[in-house]
């Protein structure tokens, strides 16, 4: 039997943080995403190493004089492990750990720790095992055990002459293998479900945004349902779909789809197709944005970037500024419909959690599914017969 290595060392673990800029501009918001994404992997922070890099180090990114300053910190702190807000080289994770003493875990291993204690449906949970031993599988080389066995390997013995990397890289193969064909299977299902929905000619619309811009509560306050909304990263990772009464027999469908962040992962990325295609298939994007965050701006073209990743540069989008009761100045924007110089809607101003402004946002899917939805006059006429 296959076991991945602990993907994350256990909750509440000490931990100290490194964060090495490479001149990056917003390197104060980098370093509180880090907290919270750290705060979302239920891990308790004992101490921070901050400095800047003119160029990372070959064999420990952070250089020898920044490696002495993080040993002397876990010495002082009893910290059980060293995050970095980097991603890490399989070799520079190695020569550190080496060097500290501690398990070091970089940033793409911290998101994909959190996706996999998030993950909940069946689909979610083989998407995220399915990059979790992707990411493995370019680190499986010699040498990779010294740590990582202890975390609890992949065990079992070869046959003669099978070394034991041989082994775990065959089993690795085999079980992404099967992986791809599980994952597959779903993604006909979904597929065919949308094609079944699309049927119906309804207006699909999914919401997409960087992580924590509030989406779920959005979806929540759309639909009236409880989609899990909570102050953590990545807290719905699973795209959920329901059925909206957006007014006198219209109808859309909306989804809430996994929050995006800077340097998603790429494999994440992959292994989130099927999910993600739903939002590439919707008639209108929603793309929400944490309005109060000073880098607003940034995320927004995160954001996009991971949509023309996945072929939805193209799906129309209109921008919903959200948490504007955070914003003082915009409060008297709520609900305030911008256009663009032809007309169509750009922006809308909104607080999901205040419910500011989503009357508006619900008229404007109103308006825009009716004109989408054909079938609409159909419902309208039944109704005014039978009213
Ligand atoms: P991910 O699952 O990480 O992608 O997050 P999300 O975009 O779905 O965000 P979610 O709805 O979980 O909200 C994140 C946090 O922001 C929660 O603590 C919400 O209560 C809060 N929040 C959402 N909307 C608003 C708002 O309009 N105003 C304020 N002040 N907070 C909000």
């Amino acid at each position: 039997m296959f076991e991945l290595p602990a993907a994350l060392p256990i909750l509440g673990s000490k931990s100290v943080l490194v964060s090495l800029d490479l001149a990056e501009l917003d390197a104060e918001e980098s370093i509180a995403e880090l907290r919270l994404l750290v705060a979302s992997a239920k891990l308790a922070v004992v101490g921070e190493v901050r400095g800047k890099v003119v160029r990372p180090d070959a064999a420990t990114y952070a250089g020898s004089g920044k490696v002495q300053e993080l040993a002397a910190l876990i010495a002082s702190t009893g910290a059980q492990l060293a995050i970095f807000n980097h991603e890490l080289s399989p070799a520079q994770q190695r020569n550190l750990e080496k060097a500290l003493g501690v398990r070091v875990v970089d940033r793409v291993a911290l998101i994909l720790g959190i996706f996999s204690q998030r993950a909940r449906s069946a689909e979610g949970k083989l998407q995220v095992e399915l990059a979790q031993l992707e990411r493995l599988r370019t680190r499986l080389v010699r040498g990779w055990t010294h740590l990582e066995r202890q975390r609890g390997g992949i065990g079992l013995r070869g046959g003669p002459g099978e070394t034991q990397l041989e082994i775990d890289k065959r089993l690795l193969a085999k079980r992404v293998s099967r992986l791809r064909e599980k994952l597959e299977n779903l993604r006909e299902q979904r597929s065919v479900r949308r094609s079944k929905r699309k049927k119906t000619g309804l207006f699909t619309v999914s919401l997409v945004g960087y992580t924590n811009a509030g989406k779920s509560t959005l979806f929540n306050r759309l639909t009236r349902a409880r989609a899990y909304a909570a102050d953590q990263l990545f807290a719905t990772l699973d795209t959920t779909t329901r059925r909206v009464f957006l007014d006198h027999g219209v109808e859309a469908t909306l989804s809430d789809t996994v929050g995006f962040i800077r340097d998603l992962p790429h494999g994440l990325v992959a292994a989130f197709r099927a999910t993600l295609e739903e939002v590439a298939e919707a008639d209108l994007l929603l793309h929400v944005v944490d309005a109060a965050s000073p880098v607003r701006d940034l995320h927004i073209a995160q954001v996009n970037a991971v949509l023309q990743e996945i072929g939805a540069a193209e799906v129309p989008q209109i921008l919903v500024y959200n948490k504007i009761d955070c914003v003082p100045d915009h409060l008297q924007a709520a609900g305030a419909v911008e256009r663009d110089e032809y007309g169509n809607i750009r922006a809308v101003r909104v607080s999901a959690l205040q419910d500011l402004g989503v009357a508006e946002l619900r008229g404007v899917l109103r308006d825009l599914a009716s004109d989408h939805q054909p079938s609409t006059r159909t419902y309208q006429s039944q109704e005014a017969m039978a009213g």
